[in-house]
Formats: structure tokens, sequence, C-alpha cells
């Protein structure tokens, strides 16, 4: 540990010295900051146990070295570090946030406070430095960021969708039931007048109509997969009821459906969240489970809500290789995640699965936006 003696500002009166060595014990205590004094130079005159830990030099290997070694390579190019002490020698004192690096070459996000010490004939003594590794802090910000930002594209995903969902119901379905009218008109006409080689004409006709209403259903279909209106119309109760039922219908596996979505505001980020949760459930069910039954069970407050969907199938042992292009319970789990809820998965050999995915109310589009701003 650096002495008292080999720092300017000692070698005082024994009071002024008992007082030096009680702040250095106070200083020494503190292990989140590193805190020391440079030198007007720059060169380090003082070093503390955070310092030590922080950057990883022991008091004898940094005291007397000139203070841009914490510097990166850029910085240190730029002339950052002379021009920080300029600064603080100008303002009193400078803050700065950035990388510097340790001992070992690693770096680490600082929060960095140098303060000007003047003594009382208002000449230069040199500085104080106060440092703050926040890596960590930093990580979790660029974590909450980036799930802000994926929660934006997804929710610009969501409105392509549905604007894709409409065009396909109100322009090329109501076309088809166009085109379908007017040709179940021309057969009329031609029924009628038609004998001979020519009714073959007619038959095909028949064939060309019942195709049309066949591209119809799928339009719908297909229109309603990417964006079930009833979800931005009705609500979050209304559009699971549909899905179910149409689950129902196409897979022939019973559904089971206990609903209570009353604090959920319709066409809200929960409420797709939630209902694209559930269909990607039902899709596992269909592809993977072999069920007879599947429950949806959808609760809900003002504080919470909760998606449950259980199938009796024949499960997955916990910790199953998964394909590593399988993404559905990953795109579950990354909705959840990104307005600040949780999914979980709970399965076994033979007892079925259990997806229950959880959210916080209320979660809003500027929630979203708010933790991408900061
Ligand atoms: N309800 C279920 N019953 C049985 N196994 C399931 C069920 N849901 C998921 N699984 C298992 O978990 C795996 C991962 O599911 P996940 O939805 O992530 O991927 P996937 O369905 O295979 O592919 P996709 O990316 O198209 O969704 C599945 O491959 C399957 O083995
Ligand atoms: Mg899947």
């Amino acid at each position: 540990m650096q002495t008292a003696e080999s720092t300017p500002w000692f070698g005082r009166n024994d009071s002024e010295i008992a007082i030096a060595d009680r702040y250095r014990l106070l200083i020494d205590a503190v292990h989140d900051y590193a805190i020391f004094m440079l030198e007007p130079g720059g060169l380090v005159a003082s070093w503390n146990l955070g310092a030590q830990r922080i950057k990883g030099y022991a008091p004898d290997e940094i005291v007397g070295r000139h203070f841009s070694v914490f510097y990166t390579p850029e910085d240190i190019a730029s002339d950052k570090p002379a021009r920080l002490l300029e600064t603080a020698a100008t303002d009193g004192r400078v803050e700065d946030e950035g990388w510097r690096v340790r001992k070992d070459g690693s770096r680490f996000w600082a929060d960095v406070v140098i303060t000007a010490i003047h003594d009382e004939s208002n000449a230069l003594l040199g500085y104080a430095k106060i440092t703050r590794d926040m890596t960590e802090r930093r990580r979790l910000d660029e974590l909450e960021h980036s799930h802000a930002v994926s929660a934006l594209v997804q929710q610009a995903r969501e409105n392509e969708q549905r604007r894709i969902a409409r065009e396909l119901h109100d322009d090329l379905g109501q076309r088809l039931v166009a085109l379908k009218m007017a040709l179940a008109q021309h057969q009329t006409e031609l029924g009628t007048a038609l004998a001979g080689p020519l009714r073959h004409t007619l038959t095909s006709l028949t064939e060309m109509a019942s195709q049309i209403d066949s591209l119809t259903m799928s339009v719908r279909r297909i229109a309603a997969d990417l964006r079930p209106s009833l979800l931005d119309d009705l609500g979050l109760e209304a559009a699971l009821e549909w899905l179910a039922h149409d689950f129902e219908r196409r897979c022939g596996v019973a559904v089971r459906c206990e609903l209570d979505a009353h604090a959920l505001e319709p066409g809200d980020f929960a409420t797709t969240a939630l209902f694209r949760v559930a269909q990607e459930a039902l899709t596992n069910v269909t592809r993977h489970a072999r069920a007879l039954n599947v429950a949806v069970r959808l609760s809900s407050d003002e504080h919470r809500c909760c998606l449950i969907i259980r199938d009796d199938g024949v499960g997955f042992a916990p910790g199953a290789a998964v394909r590593p292009d399988a993404f559905g319970l990953l795109g579950m789990r990354e909705r959840m995640v990104q307005l600040g809820g949780s999914l979980s998965v709970a399965s076994r050999p033979g007892a079925g699965v259990t997806i229950t995915a959880e959210l916080r109310l209320p979660v809003e589009p500027h929630q979203v936006k708010r933790r991408l701003q900061r």
C-alpha cells in the first residue's frame, strides 16, 4: 500500500497526520470505487484497494506511472487523458464515461470523475480521481435495450401482418367472391341454352367455380392466421375462442376454454403476444403431441394476466435435444421477456405439456419505447 510519506500533501504536523491516516483508512475501506490522486502532470500519486480491485495493479506497480495507462490506444491517440485533466483544471471537475483498460489488457466500462485539488493559495496540487466499474450495469442496459428493440421490431411485424391480412381479406377475398358470382351467373344462363359437346365446357366452368370457392377459403384462412380481425375488434377472449374452435375443427382434438381477459385492451401489446403464444402452442400440439384433449385458460386482473395451455399428449423429456432451427418455444419466451413477463414449459414423457405465460399489466407500447430511450 502507498505510504503516507510518499504523497505530497502528507508530512505535516502530528494531528494532521492522524487525520490523514483516518482518511486513508476510510478510502481503503471503499471497495467499489477506485479512489486515487494524480500529480499535476498526471502521474499516479496514491492508490486504494478499490483501485487495485478494479484495475488490477498493486500500489508499487502503478504509483509514479502516468494515468494514461488506464486508457485505450484510441483515447491515447486522441489525447483524451490530457484533455480531461485540462478540463478538470479549468472547470474544477470533469466527468466521463467510457472504456478503460485493466492491467491484464481487458476493458471495463468506467464512470469517472476527476476533481482538481488546490492549496490555500490556489496552486494546483493535483487531482482526485474516482472511477466506478459500470460494465455489468452497461451490459444489463444493453440487454434491456435489445429486448426493447426486438419488441418494437415484433410490433412492426405485427402491423405489417395486420396490413397484409386486411389486403388479402378485403381486396383479394372480395374479388374472388365477385368472380364466383359472375361465373355462377354465366353458368345459369348457359345451362339452359347449351346442348351437345358444349355441355362439357359447362362442367369445367362448374369445376372452376368450386376451385374459386376453395381459393376464397384459403385466402380467409391465411388472412386469419396472419392476424385475426377479432383480435383487434373484440379482443383476446374472442380471438382465443375462435383459435380454439378452428383448431378443434381442423385437428379433431377437444379444446376446453376458460377465458377471462377483462383486464386486457383489444389490440395492445399484451393481447397480441399472448395470442401468438397460444397460436404456437396449439400448432405444437398438432405437430408433436398426439393429444386427445387441450385446455386453454386465461386469467387476468389489473396487475397481471396468465395464459396456460395444457395438453395430454406424448410430452417430452426436460432437456431433450431440440432441433437447432426450432424457434417456437424460443419465440414464445422472447415475446414474453420483451414485455417484462415470463414463460415456462413443463413436460415429462407421456404426461403432456403445460405452457404458462405470465405478464405484469399494463403493458403499453410507450413503456417499451421508454425502456429504449433510457
Ligand atoms: N405440445 C408438445 N408435445 C410434445 N412435444 C412438444 C410439444 N411442444 C413442443 N414439443 C417438443 O419441443 C420441441 C421444440 O418445440 P418448438 O416449437 O420450439 O420447435 P418446433 O415446433 O419443432 O419447430 P418450429 O420452429 O416450427 O416451432 C419440438 O420439436 C418437440 O419435440
Ligand atoms: Mg413449434
